[in-house]
């Protein structure tokens, strides 16, 4: 069987008009997109979602960052594909992001409490199944 993630695109790059920038790296690395649905996220989703950062000091910002408009959920398939899509959207901190990922060229630092850095990937096989099952509950 395939593996596949759960991919976001945050309120920023909807707002900015980077969706279609976004699934079109996704396609060109071969990865398939197997569900697509632009969403408001509920506080109840954004809980679930976000529940290992509960606590740390950036997690009101990261939520209320996260109500601010809608996101486009995302499951795309393909061997590799969860640590692939890690790679292809770089890391957290988009100043620090490599040239040539998502978060290195299209995010950087604005000045606030949260990152805003573009889009959220499954981290492991584990996250992706549960994740999954929060955005998109008739395909868990
Ligand atoms: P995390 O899961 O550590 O990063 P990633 O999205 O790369 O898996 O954190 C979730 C989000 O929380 C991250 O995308 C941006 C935000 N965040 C901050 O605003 N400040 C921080 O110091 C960290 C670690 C995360
Ligand atoms: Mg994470």
């Amino acid at each position: 069987m395939s593996e596949r993630t759960l991919i976001l695109v945050k309120p920023d790059g909807v707002e900015r008009g980077l969706v279609g920038d976004v699934l079109a790296r996704i396609e060109r690395k071969g990865y398939r997109l197997d569900r697509l649905e632009l969403v408001h996220p509920t506080d109840a989703q954004l809980a679930a979602h976000y529940e290992e950062h509960e606590g740390k000091p950036f997690y009101q910002p990261l939520v209320d960052f996260m109500k601010s408009g809608p996101v486009v959920a995302v499951i795309a398939s393909g061997e590799g594909v969860i640590r692939g899509f890690r790679v292809l959207a770089g890391t957290t901190d988009p100043t620090e992001a490599a040239p040539g990922t998502v978060r290195g060229d299209l995010a950087r630092d604005w000045g606030e409490k949260v990152q805003k850095n573009i889009v959220h990937g499954s981290d492991s096989v584990e996250s992706a199944e549960r994740e999954i099952g929060i955005w998109f509950p008739e395909s868990a």
